[in-house]
């Protein structure tokens, strides 16, 4: 798919991986409607996209309310009469144990509430627009962490999970109407969500850049999954041999943020 002159929606650009992916789609003749909350982040990213001679617009939007999903959809098929890709991108992550989690169900609601329902409302608000022009494409960015029995995320994991499970839905409703999804797995990424977990100081992450990189390969190629080979090996493993999976993993969670912790301690 060439990537110039089409019209993508992109969510969460404001900051991290949804910047980054703006400018580079932008930079391949992408015409960029940016949604995210803050807007002079927004229009931030919209100069520095208009700067370069590239076409961006700026919808501001809160995506945990429902009827901010259903203005700025609406104000973005009144300005735009064909949509060619909607990203899925924006999120907000839990690092939380679900031990001190008995008392907050309210994490769970409110992640679920950003991270899945908002996807799925837009996504139902966008459809039509994909059904009338029989194409379309819609990325949901999920995580490597649902790929793998991972501790501490269960709320952020079970909603991204959601999301996969609703794109599968979808393509298999309406693949042969030319209409298509990716599920984009990204490992660690350096942005300012994994920034807020300290222990994470010193991890190893991919790039911003490279990440943004993951999202352009969704827009232009239509992959059904872009996954690093460690995610595919987890997810492959714990199909077949789930017990063996989850009782190896546990150990090595414990272990990798032991060490983690005594490296910040040490500066
Ligand atoms: N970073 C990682 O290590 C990592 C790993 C795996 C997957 N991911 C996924 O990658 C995607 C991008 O994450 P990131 O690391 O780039 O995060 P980030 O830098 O924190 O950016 C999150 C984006 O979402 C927007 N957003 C948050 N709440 C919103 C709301 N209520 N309404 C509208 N927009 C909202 C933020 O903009 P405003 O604040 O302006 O609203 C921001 O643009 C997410 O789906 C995340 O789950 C990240």
């Amino acid at each position: 798919m060439k990537l110039h002159g089409q019209t993508i929606i992109l969510t969460g650009s404001s900051s991290g991986i949804g910047e980054q992916a703006a400018y580079q789609l932008s930079d391949l003749g992408a015409r960029l409607c940016l949604v995210a909350r803050r807007t002079e982040e927004l229009e931030r990213v919209a100069d520095a996209i208009r700067v370069k001679g590239g076409e961006a617009w700026v919808y501001p939007c809160d995506l945990s309310e429902p009827a901010s999903v259903n203005a700025c959809a609406e104000a973005i098929l009144q300005a735009h009469p064909r949509i060619d890709a909607l990203v899925n991108n924006a999120a907000h992550s839990i690092r939380r144990s679900i031990q001190d989690s008995l008392d907050r169900p309210h994490d769970y609601e409110r992640t679920i509430q950003l991270n899945y329902l908002s996807a799925v409302r837009l996504t139902l608000r966008i459809l039509p627009r994909f059904i009338e022009q029989g194409s379309g494409h819609v990325v949901n960015i999920s995580t490597m962490s649902s790929q793998f029995p991972i501790p501490l995320f269960s709320a952020y994991i079970a909603s991204k999970m959601a999301l996969e499970s609703f794109s599968r839905s979808l393509l298999a409703e309406f693949a042969h109407k030319g209409i298509t999804t990716t599920v984009v797995y990204f490992p660690l990424v350096r942005t300012p969500m994994s920034s807020r977990t300290a222990i994470y100081k010193h991890e190893r992450m991919m790039t911003v850049e490279r990440a943004a990189g993951w999202i352009v390969e969704a827009v232009e190629k239509r992959p059904v999954r872009v996954s690093s080979p460690v995610g595919v090996m987890g997810e492959v493993a714990l199909a077949a041999m789930p017990s063996v999976v989850i009782k190896a993993m546990q150990p090595y969670f414990r272990k990798r943020d032991k060490r983690l912790k005594d490296r910040l301690a040490k500066g």
